[in-house]
């Protein structure tokens, strides 16, 4: 994406809170909208919330205090930079864990009042909407499945910030259905990956699943009837090829969903471009998914849509993401005051989510 603003380059230093990971990063954006990573440095916080079976808000938030500057540092000094060869922050102000987002964006307006440099508050899921544009020059507009821990959601994403809902979870997330039949599995959490390795070499179709919503007319998802199926059928699960068969069926029945969803979704965007520009991304940890991946680009290619997702480093919670958010604002002139708030709940398309509130079940408004 050529840029002709005076604003660039952005050499940016991303920061992430908002949830388990502690990340920094310095991204430079240039000129002609090429892309490069100088550093990424997440800090995983795995092991303290291993014993937990999730993430624990307060431990998070505290594990954030203790190495958000060593973090920082170190994606400095991995760019071989000081604060002074530095355009502008962002700082990830949400949605996620309200107490892990103000640790990252207090870091980051202190940075940005004491260096004199401007701030951007980044949505966190439009982090993951230009993830994909970390790894390739993917130009706007593209139509993106953002599959994460806590957002399921397909979107039209026309341009910096310019993104229209087309579809949503109605219960849980794509991330969340595997982390949950992952625990009546007995693996340990992050459940994702863990089901991805047991699956290896499994038998899908010995356990049929439930193919929820299949047909109907719309783009939304929906998980909890596979997660009760599933769950069911472990609990009478003795041996390790049945629990490994169960992990197939149980992946190849959500790559299965998010494939059928996104086909839907395609045909009416492929409708509104008149055919011309499909490009299809996939981003958010569940990308991570070989079985994902695989199933969305063959649909992608039935339907005549470039197929990109993130390079797997990129998939899963990190701040290069964040940092490329912001340098792409900065680069239109876009920043935030430092008295930008931190926010729990932050829709990528705020009237379509107050529109269609049955699509969150939160007590406290639009999650996504
Ligand atoms: O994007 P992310 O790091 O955090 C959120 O913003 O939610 O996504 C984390 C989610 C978790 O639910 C994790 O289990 C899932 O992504 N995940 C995977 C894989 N890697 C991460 N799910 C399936 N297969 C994977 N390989
Ligand atoms: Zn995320």
């Amino acid at each position: 994406m050529p840029l002709t603003d005076q604003t660039v380059p952005q050499v940016v230093l991303g920061l992430e809170t908002s949830c388990d990971e502690t990340a920094a990063s310095v991204v430079r954006l240039d000129r002609d909208g090429a892309v490069t990573v100088l550093s990424s440095v997440v800090g995983s916080q795995i092991a303290a919330h291993a014993p937990f079976g999730g993430v624990v808000p307060e431990i998070a938030a505290r594990a954030h205090v203790e190495s958000i500057d060593a973090i920082a540092r170190q994606a400095l000094s991995e760019a071989g930079l000081g604060f002074e060869g530095l355009t502008g922050i962002a700082a990830t102000a949400g949605p996620g864990l309200v107490g892990g987002v103000m640790v990252g964006l207090a870091f980051g307006k202190a940075v940005a009042l004491a260096r004199g440099l401007p701030l951007v508050a980044v949505n966190h899921l439009e982090g993951h909407a230009v993830s994909a544009r970390l790894g390739a020059d993917i130009p706007y507009p593209f139509l993106l499945l953002l599959v994460s821990g806590g957002h399921c959601q397909l979107l039209v994403v026309a341009g910096v910030g310019q993104c229209r809902r087309l579809g949503s979870t109605i219960d849980d997330a794509a991330g969340e259905a595997f982390d949950k039949i992952a625990k009546t599995l007995g693996l340990p959490y992050p459940g994702g990956p863990a089901l991805e390795a047991l699956a290896a070499g499994g038998d899908a179709a010995r356990y049929p699943l439930p193919r929820m919503l299949l047909g109907r007319k719309d783009c939304d998802f929906s998980f909890s009837g596979l997660k009760t199926a599933a769950a069911r059928i472990a609990e009478g699960l003795s041996d390790a090829d049945e629990r490994r068969d169960l992990a197939a069926a149980v992946q190849t029945a959500i790559a299965g969903q998010l494939a059928e969803r996104s086909d839907r979704a395609m045909a009416a965007y492929a409708v509104a471009q008149e055919g011309r520009g499909l490009r299809f991304v996939v981003a958010g940890g569940v990308a991570a998914n070989q079985a994902v991946r695989t199933k969305l680009a063959a649909t992608a290619q039935a339907r005549g849509f470039s197929f990109t997702a993130p390079p797997l480093a990129y998939c899963t919670d990190n701040a290069a993401m964040i940092a490329l958010a912001g340098a792409e604002r900065l680069a239109l002139g876009i920043s935030d005051s430092l008295d930008a708030p931190a926010r729990p709940r932050w829709p990528l398309d705020a009237q379509a989510a107050s529109a269609n509130p049955t699509h969150v079940p939160g007590r406290k408004g639009a999650k996504a």
